[in-house]
């Protein structure tokens, strides 16, 4: 029988990584509720709504209708790619530039509505690994299998450094440190659905433990 599963967790825990291989595994759909956050923020910036000295959210608010969001399944990559408005922007969104405004534009309860309610729908047919900062607390609550992810801001900040000075990004460590913790304090702090652990979701600090280790793990409660 299929099930929902629902991985949060702070920035940078490998919860994207872990999640897709599980659903490649057990043949369920992958959805990263992050990208969706991100070209949200991309629009934004595009727009000029957002800059790092002002935000316009009442023009993003109104905008907000105008946004279509899809993900479009890659086979080669064996992931839905992020689609803003028909465009492709699944290389855009992952810049230090929409990192360090998308916490920004998440605050925002109408954007969150509007997310939330295109994640549950892309959930009710169970067969789903989500991944995100509200999925076990907010979208679905009532998820089978509730996973939520942490480890030091060091080693979550070194994983995304290293990500972008592979993709060939021009960024310090410095830079990619002060995002992630800008990122878990709004996260965490902010009035609607904060980053909070599901009572009754299952800890992973992955500080200690490796892919294969945290994919063993999960593999065995799902299989209980
Ligand atoms: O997962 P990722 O790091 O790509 O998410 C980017 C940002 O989007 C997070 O830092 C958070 O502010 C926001 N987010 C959210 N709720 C989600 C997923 C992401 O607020 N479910």
């Amino acid at each position: 029988k299929k099930i929902t599963i629902a991985i949060d967790g702070f920035s940078s825990t490998g919860k994207s990584t872990l999640a897709k291989q599980i659903a490649n595994h057990l043949g369920y759909v992958y959805v990263d509720t992050g990208a969706m956050y991100r070209a949200v923020a991309l629009f934004a910036m595009q727009n000029g709504y957002i800059t790092s000295e002002f935000f316009d959210k009442d023009s993003l608010i109104n905008s907000l209708p105008y946004i279509k969001l899809q993900f479009k399944f890659n086979d080669a990559l064996g992931f839905g790619e992020m689609y803003l408005n028909d465009v492709n922007v699944e290389t855009e969104i992952r810049t230090i530039e929409v990192s360090s405004f998308v916490s920004k534009v998440a605050e925002i309860s109408e954007v969150r509505s509007k997310l939330v309610e295109q994640q549950k729908e892309m959930g009710k047919d169970k067969g789903i690994v989500m991944d995100g900062r509200d999925i076990g607390t907010v979208v679905f609550p009532e998820a089978e299998l509730k996973i939520f992810m942490t480890s030091s801001a060091t080693t979550r900040a070194q994983r995304r450094y290293d990500e972008l000075v592979a993709k060939g990004d021009n960024v310090t460590f410095e830079e990619v440190f002060k995002n992630v913790e800008e990122r878990d304090y709004i996260d965490t702090h902010r009035a609607d659905s904060p980053l909070v652990m599901a009572e009754d979701a299952i800890e992973i600090d992955n500080s200690h433990l490796d892919r294969e280790e945290q994919f063993q793990l999960v593999l065995e409660i799902v299989i209980d």
